[in-house]
């Protein structure tokens, strides 16, 4: 364990931002003392002349163990807008997912570049769609974005109502100023920011990359543990949330919103995120993947992936998730006469790929950090003919895996490239080309 806490820990930047601890816990957080109402979530008047508003993240009737609000006490009730305009969609697509014929085929895309200076973009404008599935209306599937970004949003202001978003940073850390506070998040930590929060992204360095699972589907929880007892995993103490920070800002502001497929634009005249005070459940967090308890074989072979979930968005069927979020950390491999890497496979599930650092050990080169994959249903994949080789031949001493960061976003229903990850210049031609080498070594 020492071991790998002292490998790329989440947090590269060590600001002043404070956090709460816990997983969907009752938090509660006050700006200024004494604005949370005792007793009651709406009293007839709010303490300093706020307003009170409640957010629901789940049905009001959903059960209690999946039951998602906050209340916030703000400046302006989030109404205070005016009228949202459409606006053109750039790189950003969603369900469905239906502008080009999906091919059954493996792909791989080396990373989108970051724009240029002369190209301002912003955490929103630099939303690029990969790939997705399923549909907003009836909150199945995901969308897979790529954004890239080389300025902060300072009098924008963005939520999605169509789904939350995993944000996973590669390059370049994220602050991200939400309704309920401030929340930073680096390449090795992941961000999740609901459906209908409201908020803005500042780079914490001059550009920024990174991944994100919008998921239209239930919320992302902790999976159960089953045999492997009450703790492991990612542990619920290690999920961060912020404290309550207000902007007291007024101007020439705009506000955007993701509904239904497509983006919109509304004046605001002030900034939206004026809460002084919350209590709730339906709260942004952030997690450093430094602290997932990786759990693998210490006999013979290796588990299914799935052994190293961090979060899961399950749906109706039981054990078929819309979406896992799932890591492959530095680590030890001690199986015994055992192939260590993945083996070969073909699968239910759909698997997006992403490499925040070093480099993953199913291949040996052409999957870089801030490029990606894409395995389907039932297409074969695994590793590339030089890892094959080597791994088949290692010497299988105790091996600590370090500078690896690979992760999933693993699906159930087949991702659905868009036209611009059929058409991009990262997309890698010759991927096919790394199996070609599995030469025939049968003998009678
Ligand atoms: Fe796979």
């Amino acid at each position: 364990m020492a071991k790998a806490r002292m490998t790329k820990a989440g947090t590269t930047h060590k600001t002043s931002v404070r956090y709460q601890s816990g997983f969907s816990n009752e938090f509660a957080s006050e700006a200024v003392e004494g604005v949370l109402p005792r007793g009651q979530n709406s009293p007839q008047r709010v303490a300093h002349g706020l307003y009170a508003e409640q957010l629901s993240g789940t049905a009001f009737t959903a059960p209690r163990v999946s039951n998602r609000r906050t209340w916030l006490y703000r400046i302006r009730p989030s109404v205070a807008h005016k009228p949202f305009e459409f606006i053109g969609p750039k790189r950003l697509r969603s369900a469905p997912f239906d502008e080009v014929p999906t091919p059954p085929n493996q792909l791989r895309w080396t990373p989108i570049p970051i724009p240029p200076a002369s190209d301002p973009t912003d955490f929103v404008d630099g939303l690029i769609t990969m790939a997705g599935n399923g549909n907003t209306h009836t909150h199945t599937g995901v969308a897979i974005h790529i954004y890239v970004a080389n300025r902060s949003m300072t009098n924008r202001f963005f939520y999605n109502a169509d789904g939350e978003m995993l944000i996973v940073p590669q390059m370049g850390g994220l602050l991200l100023r939400t309704e309920m506070g401030p929340l930073e998040a680096a390449p090795g930590e992941i961000a999740v920011i609901q459906r209908g929060i409201r908020f803005r992204v500042e780079l914490l360095e001059k550009e920024a990359r990174g991944y994100i699972c919008e998921n239209y589907g239930a919320l992302l929880r902790l999976p159960d543990l089953g045999p492997i007892g009450a703790n492991g995993l990612a542990n619920p103490r290690d999920f961060l949330s912020p404290v309550a920070e207000f902007e007291d800002r007024e101007g020439d502001f705009r506000i955007a919103t993701k509904f239904q497929g497509r983006l919109w634009s509304a004046a605001i005249d002030h900034s939206p995120l004026n809460v002084v005070a919350w209590h709730g459940n339906y709260v942004p967090y952030k997690y450093d993947l430094a602290n997932f308890n990786c759990i693998n074989t210490v006999t013979f072979d290796h588990p299914d992936p799935s052994i190293y979930t961090v979060l899961t968005s399950p749906s109706e069927l039981p054990g078929t998730a819309n979406f896992d979020f799932v890591i492959f950390p530095p680590r030890w491999m001690v199986a015994e006469h055992t192939f260590r890497p993945p083996w070969f496979h073909r699968n239910f599930m759909n698997e997006f790929m992403g490499l925040i650092h070093g480099e993953y050990d199913a291949k040996a080169e052409g999957f870089v950090p801030g490029g990606a994959s894409l395995h389907n249903c039932m297409a074969g994949h695994g590793p590339d003919t030089e890892t094959f080789e080597k791994a088949s031949k290692a010497d299988l001493k105790p091996v600590y895996l370090d500078e690896t960061l690979a992760f999933m976003f693993e699906t159930r229903f087949a991702c659905q490239p868009t036209k611009f990850a059929l058409e991009t210049s990262q997309l890698d031609h010759q991927y096919f080309e790394c199996w070609q080498g599995l030469r025939k070594k049968f003998k009678r």
